[in-house]
């Protein structure tokens, strides 16, 4: 299995608390949803945040919380129980953010990782490089940097004659020379927590915004003759930010271009990368196959050998070794062994399908177990039902689950052939080896190895056509055919064939 997470990093270095400042509006996103909260990938920004940061193992996570504090501590309950939301009333910046964060945990020694809360593709290992750093370079204060072609909007680092970094200023506070450097905060900062303290309780509102800037920390601690350091992030992407829809599209992309690689790299085939979307959360197994249009999320995860696709979804789905999905859509269902699913399939949570089973073209299906080699070819809907190994679904069958007020279940035997348009009302039992004719109601338990028939026996009314549709078409049809047959008769009661061509 080929896991698609965050990189693990074995031996990580650790800190005392890891902060993140998530609490600004996201004006530019517009949006109800509060910026952090958007999802890519498999994640909300803020959960890729905190997978990155979770293998540093921290004693304390703290989430600084603001715009939509309530949707944002809904979701950390969800995604990080452990998580300790706190709400910084106002939004008078990131520095009044830390400042905020570390009076809730005041007995706080130690390193401490600052992050922004809208860095969704930051990974563990950057971070853990930078911890590092941090740690064997005894600082006071290490920034993450990135040298990028377009600085626009970010804060700049202002490194003196030998390199050590001295400033950093903001885009909208920097002269001309200091706008010309594409060295850039990232956003993401390993501070000392005494030191950072210390420089927060000293920061002023004195620029463009008015706001209490986090960056003055470390002009603050220079000062001081503090030790400051910068670390350059390897791959660039790392550090982007993502502030309106349009960067928010971009990240999506450079997230699933890195699954992909990866899931190429150990042995996946990926026919068309710019149509495949798969999260962070996925794994895939060796020699599968993903198919264009293929969107593989949440907690799914394909099996060694299987085939994925065209154009088809799963969600939070397991599809075991040399399965395969086609053209289908399908939630939370258990794929076995070898099975195959579509085209056109529509399988929803609790779906079971043994090994070797099939689910075939119109089929939906939910709630129910099919057994080893059975299959539900055509045109079906199986709602709560168990049906055991070998046995067919004739096409058209419906497991008449819903008796309107409640749900009710049907169980299905071993090598049992259900005939075509049957309607199973559940509750209802199909024993082992039963058949039911075509077209059945089927109320009442079938017994092991009988036939259940239940439906009206055939009339046919003789002569209905000619007499209620004189002149149609049909009319005429049958008329003809009556004729031939009647000329049939007639030969047939004299000399016989044989005789005459004698
Ligand atoms: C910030 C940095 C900038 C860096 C960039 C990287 C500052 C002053 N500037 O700029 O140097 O290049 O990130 O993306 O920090 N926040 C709060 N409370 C507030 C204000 C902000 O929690 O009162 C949070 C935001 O949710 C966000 C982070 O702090 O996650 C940064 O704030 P944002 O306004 O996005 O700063 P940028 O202008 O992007
Ligand atoms: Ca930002």
């Amino acid at each position: 299995m080929t896991h698609a997470q965050p990189d693990p990093v074995p031996d990580a270095p650790t800190v005392a608390a890891v902060v993140v400042l998530a609490a600004g509006q996201g004006t530019r996103m517009r949006s109800a949803t509060p910026k952090v909260l958007h999802p890519l990938g498999g994640r909300s920004m803020l959960g890729h945040v905190l997978a990155a940061a979770a293998p540093l193992g921290a004693g304390v996570t703290v989430v600084v919380v603001g715009a939509g504090r309530e949707l944002v501590r809904e979701h950390l309950a969800a995604v990080a129980p452990d998580a300790l939301p706190v709400v910084q009333e106002e939004q008078r910046g990131s520095g009044h953010a830390a400042a905020v964060a570390l009076a809730a945990v005041p007995d706080l020694t130690g390193p401490v990782l600052l992050v922004n809360g809208d860095a969704p593709l930051l990974r563990a290992s950057t971070v853990a490089r930078l911890v590092e750093e941090h740690r064997s370079r005894e600082n006071a204060l290490t920034v993450l940097t990135a040298e990028v072609e377009d600085p626009t909007g970010l804060g700049r680092i202002v490194r003196d004659a030998d390199g050590s970094v001295r400033a950093i200023v903001e885009q909208r506070d920097a002269t001309d020379e200091q706008r010309a450097i594409r060295e850039i905060n990232a956003g993401v900062y390993v501070g000392d927590a005494a030191a950072v303290r210390s420089a927060l309780g000293r920061i002023d509102a004195d620029n463009d915004q008015g706001e209490l800037y986090f960056t003055d920390v470390l002009a603050l601690l220079v000062g001081d003759g503090a030790r400051v350091g910068g670390v350059i992030a390897e791959d660039p992407d790392d550090v982007l930010g993502c502030n309106d829809r349009v960067e928010l599209a971009a990240r999506r992309r450079t997230l699933n271009d890195r699954v992909l690689d990866d899931l190429m790299r150990s042995g996946v085939t990926v026919v068309d990368p710019l149509t495949t979307w798969v999260d962070v959360t996925v794994t895939v197994g060796r020699d599968a196959v993903l198919e264009p249009g293929t969107h593989l999320q949440g907690a799914t995860s394909v099996g060694d050998a299987a085939h994925v696709g065209p154009d088809t979804t799963l969600v939070d789905c397991t599809v075991a070794d040399g399965a395969s999905v086609v053209r289908s859509h399908c939630l939370g269902a258990a794929i076995g062994p070898g099975a195959t699913v579509g085209p056109f399939s529509y399988l929803r949570p609790g779906t079971d399908l043994g090994r070797g089973a099939k689910v075939g073209a119109f089929v939906e299906t939910k709630n129910v177990q099919v057994g080893e080699g059975s299959k539900v070819p055509h045109l079906s809907y199986v709602g709560d039902a168990t049906i055991g190994t070998g046995s067919n679904i004739g096409a058209a069958t419906v497991f008449v689950n819903y008796d309107g007020v409640a749900k009710h279940r049907t169980m299905i035997g071993d090598h049992v052939r259900v005939g075509s348009d049957t309607m199973l009302v559940a509750p209802v039992t199909v024993g082992d080896g039963a058949y039911t004719a075509a077209g059945s109601v089927i109320t009442s338990d079938v017994p092991p190895g009988a036939m259940g028939v239940a439906r009206a026996a055939q009339r046919n009314v003789a002569g209905w056509v000619r007499r209620r549709r004189p002149g149609t078409p049909a009319a005429q049809a049958a008329e003809a055919a009556e004729n031939r047959a009647g000329a049939l008769r007639e030969e047939s009661s004299g000399p016989s064939r044989a005789d005459t061509d004698s």
